[in-house]
């Protein structure tokens, strides 16, 4: 039976930083969606006339978005948001890594895994690249937790045999051998896909960067997603480690580590070899701006992303950042350029696309989700705004669609995603 969800429809299936145009939206729109894939799109009136049988249900009081795309969150981290006052290595040392080490508790490994899988739905979030956790068992419980939610998560179990907390460390050997188990039980279960996921470089020698080559030689059907330049000072350890690099890059390209399937999380400092290597091997990069302003990493180069043609999406960086909603990191993305020397000005179409499209792009699953082209996954978002709230005044007195995004980009805090729906069919929310 085909459903059809009347509202306004609004989605990114250009990129409006090639494209002008690239932001369609339809005021009175219809959304028809059939075993779970989307059949149509465009104004009700037409999509109607093509499913004359539909059920027809009404989501006109708000919006109707793709389903947000994550590309950089941490599982065990939902806790951790909000610890002011620091920057990246002791914010890791003290507060972030003795969270983590409470992970080898699989009972709570078990309870963050399912509260974690609710707020991402909970915030418009369908579809997400996932830092999982340092221990098998915990990483095995994000799966599961994910899975049972119809949530579609790219995640890999973390492995770093330096420099953290003894608790977090593991050896090479007992990395591959925990990792591969994981990569059979879930890669290509359903909606799952697993990430192969050193911390950083200066957590993981060059023999377990190789144990990493070595999973990605064996499946290269496997993502890979890791941290890169996103602080001055863990930018020099690296150097000092890796007295050999040219670069931080060069840590992971030696490995063979940057490619197409490749997310590299923040970037806030990269030099321009590095930006050229991303471009030439199709790597992409995971912009976390409220996790870069929060702590105090630095502004995003987007301009010299864009102008070296290296892809990028958005990234809540949780809990580096500051809360899951993608819509704030767009919100936070535009501030930060505005900011900038050499800003670029973002549009309410470039944070849309940025938030779905772009995201699907960079972790493969661009023709699969990130817009309602039709034949792609019916994954959707229908955000209402607030009772009462500065929002509501403006889908009240605002008559174009690309406005009233950008008032919802604006007054994110006041837009309630009011039901999400994962292949057509409504997720719960509470
Ligand atoms: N670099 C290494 N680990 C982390 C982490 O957990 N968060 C952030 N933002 N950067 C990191
Ligand atoms: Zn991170």
């Amino acid at each position: 039976m085909t459903l059809i969800l009347r509202g306004r429809v609004v989605h990114t299936p250009k990129n409006p930083f090639r494209e002008i145009r690239a932001l369609q939206a339809f005021p009175d729109g219809g959304l028809a969606i059939a075993e779970g894939r989307i059949a149509a799109v465009g104004s009700f009136a037409e999509v109607a006339r093509q499913f004359p049988g539909a059920r027809v249900q009404d989501c006109r009081e708000g919006i109707l978005l793709p389903g947000l795309v994550d590309t950089h969150v941490h599982y065990p981290q939902t806790r951790v948001i909000g610890a002011m006052g620091y920057s990246l290595l002791d914010w890791l040392e003290k507060r972030t890594l003795p969270l983590e080490a409470q992970l080898a508790d699989n009972k709570l490994a078990r309870e963050l895994a399912r509260e974690f899988v609710k707020l991402l739905l909970r915030n418009g979030t369908t579809t997400a690249l996932v830092f999982g956790s340092h221990f098998q068992g915990a990483t095995a419980n994000l799966f599961g937790a994910a899975e049972d939610a119809g949530l579609r998560i790219i995640a890999g179990q973390v492995c770093s045999d330096r420099l953290l907390l003894p608790q977090l460390h593991t050896t090479p050997e007992q990395s591959y051998a925990e990792q591969k188990m994981l990569i059979q039980r879930f890669h290509g279960r359903d909606k799952l896909r697993y990430a192969v996921t050193p911390r950083f470089a200066l957590s993981a020698s060059e023999a377990m960067l190789e144990v990493c080559q070595t999973l990605l030689q064996e499946h290269p059907d496997l993502h890979f997603t890791t941290h890169l330049n996103e602080n001055t000072e863990e930018i020099r350890t690296v150097a000092e480690l890796f007295p050999w690099s040219k670069n931080y890059l060069q840590t992971y390209d030696r490995f063979g580590l940057v490619g197409q399937r490749s997310v590299f999380a923040h970037n806030v400092h990269p030099t321009e070899p590095e930006l050229l290597r991303l471009a030439e091997a199709r790597a992409a990069v995971a912009h976390c701006p409220s996790s870069n302003a929060f702590i105090g990493s630095g502004i995003f180069p987007m301009h010299r992303h864009l102008r070296f043609g290296v892809r990028f999406a958005l990234g809540s960086d949780v809990g580096g950042g500051t809360g899951f909603s993608l819509l704030k990191e767009g919100l936070t993305a535009y501030i930060a350029q505005r900011y900038a020397q050499d800003g670029v000005n973002l549009t309410p179409a470039h944070l849309l696309y940025l938030a779905t499209q772009a995201g699907a792009e960079i972790l493969g699953l661009g023709e699969e989700v990130g817009s309602f082209a039709p034949g792609k996954a019916a994954d959707v978002i229908w955000v209402k705004p607030e009772e009462g709230s500065t929002l509501e005044v403006h889908f009240r007195h605002l008559d174009s669609v690309e406005q009233l995004l950008g008032s919802l980009f604006t007054l994110h805090g006041e837009a309630k995603v009011h039901k999400v729906w994962l292949e057509g069919r409504e997720a719960p929310l509470d």
